[in-house]
């Protein structure tokens, strides 16, 4: 049996897996254990890891082709999936990991925010496995963890710039310590994903042969690789809000409008393929990326100004499903070389929702003494 220490080289965005000796995997299993479990929104995910952020087993199922299929998430589908699978899946990370229950050290679960129904699924398994097992409880705020995930691959110290993307977030923060964080700004409407996501389905890019199986972002950012951003100009969002928040809702309604003009002059009904969708994909792209990188930089200047951030190595980590995308990350290059800021992207692996990560932030928690429940506590899930 192998495990995986997931490392990075500060400076760099490359992330390497570590396969571990043996004699090594036995020195890591005598350390404490924590089984991390998420269902938070549409992947059903667990892991377990040891006090050193080793992976030693995990295992995810993602819904993402049910909801593809039905044009978004219907949350009493994604719950029954999470019913159906998290049984198993917790099984197959157990089994992986070679470790029994009784020799785990904590169970920690995201019981904050995302869809109740969702939530709720992994919070019952969860409360009923540290009954019967007697372990202590972990409650994990969904969005904590994706900004911590980071630390698992690299020794990145406090205070950190972090700014989620995801298909239900948008945010920047400041991250002071594993539970003290500084909110800088947040979407007043939709996150940057979900636009995505939302264009993606206005254009039937289902229908579309590169994207048949994949995300709304996913298959704007392949689209847009052989588009002219320029032939579409979107007028970027909150261009008079002197702030670090974001707004993405007007931008969907731009696209959509370009997008039913188009329709007109090309004499189609809604649901065909447009002959430009590589343009409207890139003018998208661009006008999302421009406006996270244009917030990101208020952000960097904020916290130079209040003398926020270590002046040793200042990072800006960039974590959720959007920041997988290319463009956004070589833009935000290009904010933080012009700021003096350090980039960091965890790998997509660890950037989308999956156990590790809750995992990881069960690790933290453990380790500080943090937020540490015992089997008997009520604890609720907060979908808000
Ligand atoms: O973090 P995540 O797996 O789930 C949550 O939303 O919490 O993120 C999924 C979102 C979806 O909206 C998807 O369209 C977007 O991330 N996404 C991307 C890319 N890959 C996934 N957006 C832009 N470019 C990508 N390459
Ligand atoms: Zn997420």
């Amino acid at each position: 049996m192998f495990a995986f220490k997931a490392s990075a080289q500060q400076g760099t965005h490359m992330f390497r897996a570590k396969i571990l000796s043996k004699c090594a995997f036995r020195r890591k299993m005598s350390s404490r254990l924590v089984l991390g479990i998420e269902t938070s929104c549409d992947e059903t995910g667990a892991a377990v890891m040891d006090e050193t952020g080793l992976i030693l087993g995990e295992s995810l199922h993602s819904q993402k082709e049910v909801h593809l299929k039905t044009g978004g998430i219907i949350p009493t589908v994604a719950q029954r999936l999470h019913r159906e699978n998290i049984g198993r899946i917790v099984q197959e990370a157990m089994e992986r990991s070679g470790v029994t229950q009784s020799q785990l050290s904590a169970v920690a679960t995201t019981v904050k925010p995302g869809l109740a129904l969702s939530l709720g699924i992994g919070l019952d398994f969860s409360l009923n496995f540290v009954k019967l097992h007697q372990k202590p409880f972990i409650p994990i705020h969904h969005m904590e963890a994706h900004a911590l995930t980071v630390r698992m691959l690299q020794p990145v110290v406090f205070p950190f710039l972090v700014l989620l993307v995801s298909g239900g977030h948008s945010l920047l923060a400041l991250a002071r310590g594993i539970d003290d964080f500084l909110l800088l700004g947040q979407t007043l409407d939709e996150a940057p994903g979900d636009t995505m996501d939302k264009v993606a389905r206005r254009l039937s890019l289902i229908k579309h042969p590169k994207c048949s199986m994949i995300s709304g972002g996913q298959a704007i950012e392949i689209l847009a690789r052989d588009g002219n951003r320029l032939k579409f100009l979107f007028k970027p969002p909150m261009g008079a809000h002197y702030d670090c928040n974001f707004s993405f809702a007007g931008l969907r309604n731009q696209v959509t409008m370009s997008i039913q003009k188009k329709e007109e002059e090309e004499g189609v009904e809604q649901g065909t393929l447009l002959s430009c969708v590589n343009d409207i994909a890139a003018a998208t792209q661009h006008a999302v990326a421009s406006h996270i990188a244009k917030r990101t930089h208020r952000a960097i200047l904020f916290c130079k100004a209040k003398d926020l951030l270590p002046s040793c190595n200042p990072t800006l980590v960039v974590s959720g499903g959007v920041a997988s995308n290319q463009y956004i990350r070589k833009i935000l290059k290009i904010v933080t070389d012009t700021t003096g800021l350090h980039l960091l992207c965890p790998p997509s692996k660890f950037c989308t929702d999956n156990g590790v990560m809750i995992a990881w932030n069960g690790v933290e928690r453990l380790r500080e003494g943090k937020g540490i429940l015992s089997h008997t506590e009520e604890v609720n899930y907060e979908p808000k």
